[in-house]
């Protein structure tokens, strides 16, 4: 005979099982989701990761090869609800390390003493200008096809890289935000993981992006600059541009702040420390892909601004050329492609024979297939004239910055078991608005 379940305890089970399904926050004080920035700032390291329940932010850190933990910093710690239904809550906590010895390699775990991290580690950046850095970049890399993300955290565990570069579409809610910030931790505790918005992120007003990352600046990473070597970095939303309900107003501030921060770099004697100008943003100005996206349009927002607004919203080509932008990268297509040097929709070669060397206009690399749930997208069977290169494999870039006049690109694909399927030299003697004349 069966076993009856006396009736209280299987009304009390029941009533229960909202709660499961739901998903009550477990009690947890270990830290997860490690992740690094870097400041902006010589020296330093910022380290960020969440818990459940609220604990002391602490790093334990030590040159690796020395004594374990000899130094530990403390941070701070906020308390961040996500809007969804469930009104999820978490502990985001953020310390920066200062006074690192550049190119050192450090060991560090975080928490606190009710739980800690695993180890990991890091090497700290060089300040130097006449240092080559060696970049991974993609963006749409999603966590129910993240393809890519093995032969990533390889890469990046054997210290192939110096810095990643994540251009945009992260996880749009909390709790799948979890499970890829989880993921993305074998790669973005060991490295510098630098992101920009992309359009996923849109859900309630961006705030799991900009609660969840730490860059630079006071604009809760939507926009910012940084120096790595002979470059200076720019990241901007060009989400801006698409969801006019969270202001317009953030249009506006990112393009003052952009013309000013551009006008910054471009001073002669910031230009010649710094004379690469890139730039990072998620949904292109051109793209040769087979969807009705706005990189398909000629008259793209992000190329050529609005002028359904009121008052009339600039794009970001003419800036971007005015103030000598060398390098542009761009996500969001679930492709790969590579373009002319191209300016007002034309393409502007160094030379015939050689198009990379002082070329005419900025370089464009498009590079969103690093993985994602949506496949990677088709390209229309007739490019303009200034798609150089494309694949539809999945994949992600490299890029060496090797000094003020030469940089390397490099495109890996990983359905060819990282096979490098494209590359280019970009060389210039010459930085700024001058070198297109
Ligand atoms: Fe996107």
């Amino acid at each position: 005979a069966l076993t009856m379940v006396p009736a209280h305890t299987a009304c009390a089970l029941l009533s229960l099982a909202p709660l499961l399904v739901l998903g009550v926050p477990p009690i947890w004080t270990q830290p997860e989701q490690v992740h690094l920035s870097y400041p902006g700032v010589p020296g330093s390291m910022l380290v960020t990761w969440t818990t459940f329940n609220k604990t002391e932010s602490m790093v334990e850190y030590g040159l690796l090869g020395s004594r374990l933990f000899d130094m530990s910093t403390k941070g701070d710690v906020a308390l961040f609800v996500d809007s969804g239904v469930e009104k999820r809550k978490m502990f985001i906590h953020r310390v920066t390390l200062t006074g690192l010895k550049p190119a050192a390699t450090y060991v560090y775990h975080c928490g606190s003493d009710v739980g800690w991290s695993d180890m990991f580690s890091f090497t700290a950046l060089n300040d130097s200008s006449s240092f080559s850095p060696r970049f991974a970049f993609y963006g749409d890399l999603g966590n129910e096809n993240p393809q890519s993300l093995a032969r990533l955290q390889k890469e990046t565990q054997l210290g192939m890289y110096d810095v990643i570069l994540h251009i945009g579409e992260l996880p749009d809610n909390a709790r799948i935000g979890d499970v890829f910030m989880t993921q993305i931790q074998s790669i973005a505790a060991y490295v510098p993981y630098m992101t920009c918005p992309g359009n996923h992120e849109a859900t309630y007003n961006f705030s799991n992006y900009r609660n969840r990352f730490s860059m630079p600046g006071q604009t809760e990473s939507l926009w910012y600059s940084w120096n790595l070597g002979s470059a200076h970095i720019i990241s901007l939303s060009t989400e801006v541009y698409f969801y006019l309900e969270f202001g317009l107003e953030l249009l506006f501030n990112q393009y003052e702040w952009l013309k000013k921060d551009l006008e910054e770099a471009n001073k002669p004697e910031n230009r010649a420390v710094r004379p690469w100008i890139i730039t990072m943003g998620h949904r292109p100005m051109y793209c040769s892909d087979d969807d009705q996206d706005d990189c398909t349009k000629f008259h793209s927002y992000v190329r050529l601004g609005r002028n359904d607004t009121k008052p009339p919203a600039p794009g970001l080509e003419d800036l971007f050329y005015r103030c000598g932008v060398d390098l542009e990268l761009w996500a969001h297509e679930h492709t790969y492609e590579r373009l002319w040097p191209v300016y007002g929709d034309k393409v502007c070669n160094g030379s015939k024979d050689q198009p990379y060397v002082n070329p005419k206009a900025p370089v464009h690399i498009i590079t969103g297939s690093a993985g994602c749930r949506e496949k990677t997208d088709r390209f229309n069977p007739n490019p303009k004239e200034w798609s150089a290169f494309r694949s539809t494999d999945y994949g992600y870039t490299r890029m060496q910055l090797v000094n003020a006049t030469h940089l390397y690109l490099e495109q890996v694909s990983d359905d060819q078991y990282g096979k490098v399927i494209d590359s280019i030299w970009v060389v210039k003697e010459r930085h700024g608005f001058s070198a297109w004349s």
